[in-house]
C-alpha cells in the first residue's frame, strides 16, 4: 500500500514547526546571520515548545520521534533559517550515535539532560587533515586503567564546544584504519577539552562551527559506545540516517526560494507588466517546484525506510545529494529572478544561497554521496 498522507499528529508537528519558523526564526534570522552569533534565545524557545532533540527516546525522557517526523519538522525550520536548523539538526546528529551504539543505560545517562534543559549534542568526526577519508583519523584514544585518554584536534564541528555532550571518534592505533576506531562521549566540562569558534563562514552564520582541541582529556570507559573497533561503523550508520534531515532542510530552503520568487515576480514590473508574466521566469519557478516535489518524495522515502528498520544508506545518499544540489540551484535562480536586488542583502535570497552551499558539503560531500550510491550499484 502507498499512502502519501500525513497523520494528524504529523500535521500538528508540521504546523507547530511552521509557526515557530514564522514567529521565532524568520524575524531574527538576518540579525543572527550578520552578528555570527548562536541564537540561544531561539534554542530555548524551541526546547520549550518541544522542537529540540526530538529523537531522544521515551526511556530517556524524550519524545522518541521517528525520522519522518524529524524531517517534516526540519523542512519547516529550514524554511525560516538553514543556519538555525543546522544547530538543531547537528544536535540530533550528536544524539544518533548514542542511539546506534549506546546501551539503554548510556542513552538515559547522556540523553536525559538534553530534554531536561535547552542543551545540545555534537558529533566530532572530521579533522583538520581528513574529512572525506573519515577512517584515517589522527585523534588518539589510549586506555589508562579504566579511563580513555584522548588527544588530537577535530574540525568543522557544529555546536562544537557549546554542546553538553560530544561524541568523539578516535583511533587506538594510528594508520590501522577503521578497525582501530572507537566512539567516546565527552562531556562539555571535561578538563583538557577546549574549542575555537570558526569565524567568517560564507553562510549558516547563526550556527556555531568549531575546532575542538583535546589535550589529555579523560573519560571513563563507561563513556565508550559499542565495542573496540566499532567507532567508524557507528559513525557511518549514524550518517546514513542523519543525511536525510539535510535533504529535508534543503527542500525547506528551496521552498523559501520559490515563495520569495513568486512574490517578487508578481510585484516587480518590466516592459509594463509584472515579470511573472514572462515565460523565462515562469519556467525557472516551474523547475524549482519540480525539484521541491521530487526532493520531498525522496527524503520521505529514505526517512520511511529508517522508521521501518529497513536498509536506507543508498536512499539517504540520493536524498542528501539530490536535495542539496536542487536547493542550491533554486536559490541561485531566485537571485536571478530578483536581479540586482537579489545580489544584495535587502531580500533574503542571497542568504539562502550562502546557507545552502554548506548542505552540499557537510555530512559527507555530495561527491562522497555519489561514492556511496555507486558502490551500492556496483557491489556483488
Ligand atoms: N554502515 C555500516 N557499515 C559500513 C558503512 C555503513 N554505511 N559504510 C562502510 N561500512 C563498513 C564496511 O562494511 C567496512 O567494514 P568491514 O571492513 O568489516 O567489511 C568498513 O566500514 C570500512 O568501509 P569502507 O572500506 O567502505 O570505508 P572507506 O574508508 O572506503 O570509507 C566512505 C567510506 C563512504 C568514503 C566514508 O569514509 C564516508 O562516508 N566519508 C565521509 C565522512 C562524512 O560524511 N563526514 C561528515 C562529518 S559530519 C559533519 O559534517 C559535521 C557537522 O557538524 C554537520
Amino acid at each position: 500500500m502507498i499512502d502519501f498522507s500525513l497523520t494528524d499528529e504529523q500535521k500538528q508537528l508540521q504546523q507547530l514547526a511552521r509557526d515557530f519558523a514564522r514567529k521565532e526564526i524568520m524575524p531574527v534570522a538576518e540579525e543572527y546571520d550578520r552578528r555570527e552569533e548562536m541564537p540561544w534565545d531561539v534554542i530555548k524557545k524551541a526546547h520549550e515548545v518541544g522542537l529540540l532533540n526530538v529523537a531522544v527516546p521515551e526511556h530517556a525522557g524524550g519524545l522518541g520521534l521517528g525520522m519522518v517526523d524529524e524531517c517534516i519538522i526540519g523542512e519547516e525550520l529550514a524554511y525560516g533559517c538553514m543556519g538555525m536548523f543546522t544547530i538543531m539538526m547537528a544536535s540530533e546528529l550528536g544524539i544518533t550515535p548514542i542511539l546506534v551504539g549506546g546501551t539503554e543505560e548510556q542513552q538515559k545517562r547522556f540523553l536525559s539532560p538534553l530534554v531536561e534543559k535547552p542543551a545540545l549534542a555534537a558529533f566530532a568526526l572530521s579533522e583538520p587533515n581528513n574529512g572525506s577519508d573519515a577512517a584515517g583519523m589522527h585523534t588518539t584514544a589510549v586506555l589508562d586503567g579504566d579511563e580513555w585518554v584522548i588527544n588530537g584536534t577535530k574540525m568543522w564541528i557544529s555546536n562544537g564546544g557549546e554542546a553538553e555532550v560530544t561524541v568523539v571518534f578516535a583511533t587506538t592505533e594510528r594508520g590501522a584504519g577503521h578497525k582501530a576506531t572507537v566512539a567516546l562521549v565527552v562531556p562539555k566540562d571535561a578538563p583538557g577539552f577546549s574549542y575555537n569558534k570558526i569565524k567568517h563562514k560564507m553562510g549558516q552564520r547563526a550556527s556555531l562551527t568549531s575546532e575542538l582541541v583535546f589535550e589529555n582529556v579523560r573519560v571513563p570507559r563507561e563513556n565508550q559506545l559499542g565495542g573496540l573497533g566499532d567507532g567508524f561503523k557507528i559513525a557511518m550508520k549514524t550518517l546514513d540516517k542523519t543525511r536525510i534531515p539535510v535533504a529535508a532542510g534543503s527542500v525547506g530552503v528551496a521552498r523559501r526560494a520559490l515563495d520569495e520568487s513568486v512574490k517578487y515576480s508578481k510585484e516587480r514590473e518590466a516592459f509594463g507588466k509584472p515579470i511573472s508574466s514572462f515565460q523565462a521566469l515562469q519556467f525557472k519557478m516551474a523547475d524549482m517546484a519540480m525539484g521541491i516535489e521530487t526532493g520531498r518524495l525522496m527524503y520521505l522515502k529514505a526517512a520511511w525506510l529508517v522508521d521501518q528498520g529497513l536498509p536506507h544508506g543508498y536512499e539517504s545518499a540520493i536524498a542528501k545529494a539530490y536535495c542539496s544540489d536542487m536547493a542550491f540551484d533554486a536559490a541561485n535562480e531566485a537571485i536571478q529572478i530578483h536581479g540586482g536586488y537579489g545580489y544584495v542583502g535587502e531580500y533574503p535570497v542571497e542568504k539562502l544561497l550562502r546557507d545552502v552551499k554548506l548542505n552540499q558539503i557537510y555530512e559527507g560531500t555530495n561527491e562522497i554521496q555519489r561514492v556511496v550510491i555507486s558502490r551500492s550499484l556496483l557491489k556483488d
